[in-house]
């Protein structure tokens, strides 16, 4: 037991994900079972900036586990990417006690908590993204919503494109990010998977593929386009003028990040939440929690940020196999 944390913030921040709500509600109630108090700050970096804090008890997070989005909202915040600003958002945590502050967010916001750490405030990441794209962990909260969200959406595209015997592309979200790309590729069965971190824009190759499997019987091509690859309506024009086969383009866009959590965000949160807390327990500081070889772990935020990793290569082989 850590006696100096007496009392903990909580924040989310840059894109919204599924299953933050319960990542939130882990934080707060394992925080309570400590005896500490929680301040909820609202609207990320922004609201941390203005002072906008609410205190938060056990209660206060009943009936939100299954709920999407973030009940403290979030908010992407210029003035933060400022010495000013990070040196005004020390300062409101210092003015207002909070011993250790965890911040429910993507890579953008770590960068944020980085700076933060600098100043002298405790900080703790938790990693919150549909995009799976932080590098030290394998797992992300909202990532699993988000997919199969997403492949929801797909299979219904499927439908009236077989119908029609169309060429569909549907783009899906990840920012630079390929991982919803290739989930949903796999788990939809797509005939190409455009990825940022691999695609050459080589629309030839893509054209021979449509017609071969066209030539074999195949009634419908799908093709999974990530948002870092993009252009997917001028895509879809010239795929059409190229083959001669209707082309649509479906953006999915942010339906991607709503919805009530599935079940391994609402636990990976819970677990992720609570570890956080025990943690700043613990007394160590400006940890990331990572998920890593089926266990919860936590590296130090300079370290973690400075991590890299690839696109599971066996996946990537799996997905082209498939799509044969
Ligand atoms: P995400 O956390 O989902 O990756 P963003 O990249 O939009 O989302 O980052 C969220 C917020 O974190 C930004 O609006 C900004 O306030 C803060 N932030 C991002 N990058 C930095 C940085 N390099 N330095 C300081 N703050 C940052
Ligand atoms: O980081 C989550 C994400 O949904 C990305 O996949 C996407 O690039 C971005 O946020 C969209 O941001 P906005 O909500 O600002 O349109």
């Amino acid at each position: 037991m850590n006696k100096s944390m007496s009392t903990i913030g909580v924040l989310t921040s840059g894109g919204d994900a599924p299953g933050m709500n319960a990542a939130i509600r882990a934080v707060v109630r394992t925080a309570v079972a400590y005896g500490c108090r929680v301040k909820g700050i609202q609207k990320g970096y922004m609201g941390l900036l203005e002072g906008e804090m609410i205190d938060l008890g056990a209660g206060s997070v009943s009936d939100i586990i299954n709920r999407g989005g973030t009940f403290l909202y979030t908010a992407r915040c210029e003035e933060f990417m400022t010495p000013e600003g990070q040196q005004q958002g020390a300062e409101m945590c210092r003015k207002n006690s909070i011993d250790g502050l965890v911040v429910i967010g993507g890579d953008g916001s770590f960068r944020g908590a980085q700076k933060l750490a600098g100043l002298g405030i405790n900080v703790i990441g938790v990693p919150g993204t549909i995009d799976l794209d932080i590098a030290c962990t394998e797992y992300t909260i909202g990532f699993d919503t988000a997919v199969n969200t997403a492949m929801e959406a797909i299979d219904k595209v499927r439908d009236t494109s077989t119908s029609h015997e169309r060429c569909s592309i549907i783009e899906v979200m990840g920012r630079n990010a390929g991982y919803i790309a290739l989930s949903c590729g796999i788990a939809n069965g797509a005939e190409d998977i455009l990825l940022p971190e691999i695609y050459n824009y080589d629309e030839e190759v893509l054209v021979d593929h449509i017609m071969e499997n066209r030539k074999r019987g195949k009634k419908h091509h799908i093709i999974i386009n990530a948002e870092g690859v993009g252009h997917s309506t001028s895509m879809a024009r010239r795929i059409e003028a190229a083959t001669g086969l209707e082309t649509r383009a479906t953006i999915l866009g942010h339906l991607q990040r709503g919805g009530s959590p599935t079940a391994r965000d609402r636990v990976m949160a819970s677990l992720m939440g609570a570890y956080a807390v025990d943690i700043l327990m613990s007394g160590k500081s400006s940890r990331i929690v990572a998920y890593k070889n089926g266990a919860l772990v936590d590296y130090d935020i300079d370290e973690a940020l400075s991590m890299h990793k690839e696109l599971d290569s066996f996946a990537l082989s799996v997905s082209r196999i498939m799509a044969r």
